[in-house]
């Protein structure tokens, strides 16, 4: 998704602007560009393509300027080419923008008749024409004010003015923004990620904040325009040094990892000494919530569904489970006793920021499971449960995921002892259980070989299936959007008891079809389901766990056997043949791993 840097310095700033746009490369994009003010004159370079494309570039290698700002962008209006990348001029201002202007056609519409030319087809260009156009009149804080006040939908942006050489803007409304403090020069970024190679100290804006970043000072401004004050916050170094090591992509290094995540997640929650959980400050009484509510996107919003199962099975509480981008826009009936789970790796997903923000609004509990622990939804929700896997920048989500369902199933077993819905017997097994479940999911990532082989029947076919049922069903979601994200393969997951309503019509003469069926309470009835659509000519790959009992089916394509564990714990063991096959069958095409085309790491508009 778009990145933003800005530095205002008294060196030269674009190769930093070019290594920190480097660091956002994770967040997935499709063009680069960087402009920079010099000799009176605003320099402005773009190209289609990687960060690498714009570095190469002549222009680039001798661009001077101690003040400029760069960006990564991810198409929404307009193809991707080197003229609707950002940085988008006017001879007079330079602007780099993140989110969408939802008015955008109107605003054009006033300007051309103003005798504005537009050079692109993004929304991000009226910005820089309604600033050059009040720049007539107005001074640069005042232009900003007015233009910021006609514009709908969602920004994060970073300006510079041929005026105005040591004067850098930032703005923010729904899209995250954050400043640095450096020794002489200070700086702009879409996420603290990329300023942390800079500094470690960051300040936040929040919304309809504005800032002036100059070398040896920031100003903050709230919407109205009126001076305000902010904390600087000092940054951990954990994330700092995030690098590949000798894998060959990210995601294979955070697939490996995964075991890690469990320990650093278990011992954070765990007391071993007093045999149990520790959720520090917890802000509201067990008895004032009777439902939950957990809320995400994508692999988040599977970790959701897989909470769900647990949550039901562990606590007597309602549990429901939403989509951010569908529960943002309908009608709730808002209850005081349900609370409102925002589960999220990057904690910047606009939707899911959308969602908490309605909740907030209407006074309800909120609560988020993040990983990025200073992001915009962590730091507004009242209460965080922070899972602790580090950084993840493969695009599709691995370790993340194992760290989200690991904390909430930490969660709903507390809730469970707290609510005297499970008997202390039954907490303390699973709470032992659970000690041995990174060790567990270090053994089951030794099973390379075979998948390594199955991968090829995956690529070659037109589409595939992945089924499961209760706690494997979101398991087997998880594995279909696993492989299509990375191999462009359709995959589609389904409940595998539904198949009869439909999706049997699609199974032909050796489709491959993956069947999670681990020896479970709901063991029984997948495998007759597994028999349904072998006997219509799928070629089944069976996962299940190692039993000292016989699979009793015949004609199974392949079988892959994870580690034996109690029912909880089997979907995590689950995941990882799923996560090697679609990283396996990405690997043998020769795609982007880590950035998979069209998508984006951290989705940052709705
Ligand atoms: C994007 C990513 C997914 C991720 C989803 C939600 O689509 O590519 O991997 O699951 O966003 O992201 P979040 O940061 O909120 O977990």
């Amino acid at each position: 998704m778009c990145g933003i840097i800005g530095i205002n310095s008294n060196k030269p700033v674009s190769s930093t602007i070019i290594s920190s746009l480097k660091k956002l490369e994770y967040r997935g994009y499709d063009s680069a560009g960087i402009a920079t003010l010099s000799n009176g004159l605003i320099n402005e370079v773009k190209s289609e393509g990687r960060v690498d494309n714009l570095e190469k570039n002549n222009l680039v290698q001798n661009m001077e300027g101690t003040i400029g700002i760069g960006h990564v962008r991810w198409a929404t209006h307009g193809i991707p080419n080197s003229i609707n990348a950002h940085p988008h001029s006017s001879q007079n201002v330079s602007v780099v923008h993140n989110g969408i202007i939802e008015n955008s056609t109107i605003l054009k519409k006033f300007l051309v008749g103003k005798g504005h030319k537009f050079k692109s087809q993004t929304d991000t260009e009226v910005i820089v024409h309604l600033i050059t156009e009040h720049l007539k009149s107005e001074n640069v804080i005042n232009s900003i004010k007015k233009t910021l006040k006609l514009l709908h939908g969602s920004f994060a942006l970073g300006i510079i003015f041929k005026e105005q050489p040591d004067l850098m803007i930032g703005a923010r409304r729904g899209s995250p923004l954050a400043v640095g403090y450096g020794p002489g020069e200070n700086y702009l970024g879409s996420d603290s990620y990329a300023l942390k190679s800079m500094t470690n100290k960051i300040s936040y804006l929040n919304d309809g904040e504005f800032c002036i970043i100059k070398k040896d000072q920031v100003e903050f401004y709230d919407e109205d325009g009126k001076k305000i004050n902010k904390k600087v916050l000092e940054l951990t170094s954990e994330d700092q040094k995030y690098d590949k090591g000798d894998y060959k992509h990210f995601m294979a290094k955070e697939i490996e990892e995964q075991p890690l995540t469990l320990k650093n997640g278990i011992n954070e929650y765990i007391d071993n000494s007093n045999k149990n959980i520790n959720i520090y400050n917890f802000p509201w009484k067990v008895e004032d919530i009777t439902s939950i509510k957990l809320i995400g996107c994508g692999t988040a919003y599977h970790s959701c569904l897989m909470a769900k199962y647990w949550f039901e099975q562990l606590t007597s509480l309602d549990v429901n489970v939403d989509i951010a981008s569908e529960f943002r826009y309908r009608n709730h009936r808002f209850k005081e006793k349900t609370l409102y789970i925002f589960v999220s790796q990057s904690g910047e997903t606009a939707d899911t920021y959308a969602a908490l923000d309605l909740c907030k609004k209407n006074g309800m509990k909120t609560c988020s499971v993040v990983n990025i622990i200073e992001s915009s939804i962590a730091r507004d929700s009242e209460f965080v449960l922070p899972i602790h896997c580090g950084t993840e920048i493969g695009v599709a989500s691995t370790k993340a995921f194992l760290g989200q369902i690991l904390i909430l199933y930490i969660f709903a077993l507390k809730l469970g002892l707290l609510r005297k819905d499970i008997e202390n017997e039954v907490f303390l097994q699973k709470l032992n259980d659970l000690k041995s479940l990174p060790e567990l999911v270090e053994k089951t990532l030794k099973i390379d070989n075979k998948i390594q082989a199955i991968s090829n029947t995956f690529n070659e076919a037109k589409g595939s299936m992945f089924l499961g049922r209760g706690f494997s069903y979101p398991i087997a979601l998880e594995g279909a959007l696993k492989l299509k994200e990375l191999s462009y393969v359709h995959a589609e997951g389904y409940p595998a008891g539904e198949m009869k309503h439909g999706p049997l019509a699609l199974i032909e003469e050796g489709m491959p079809v993956v069947v999670l069926a681990p020896r479970d309470s709901y063991y029984k009835k997948t495998i007759s389901n597994m028999q349904e659509v072998i006997a219509r000519g799928a070629k089944v790959l069976l996962i299940t766990n190692k039993s000292k009992d016989e699979v009793l089916s015949e004609n199974i394509w392949e079988t892959i056997e994870v580690e034996s564990a109690n029912e909880d714990l089997l979907p995590f063991l689950l995941t990882i043949p799923l996560q090697k096959l679609a990283y396996y069958s990405a690997l043998k095409k020769g795609y982007d791993i880590d950035k998979p085309r069209n998508l984006a790491k951290s989705v940052t508009v709705e």
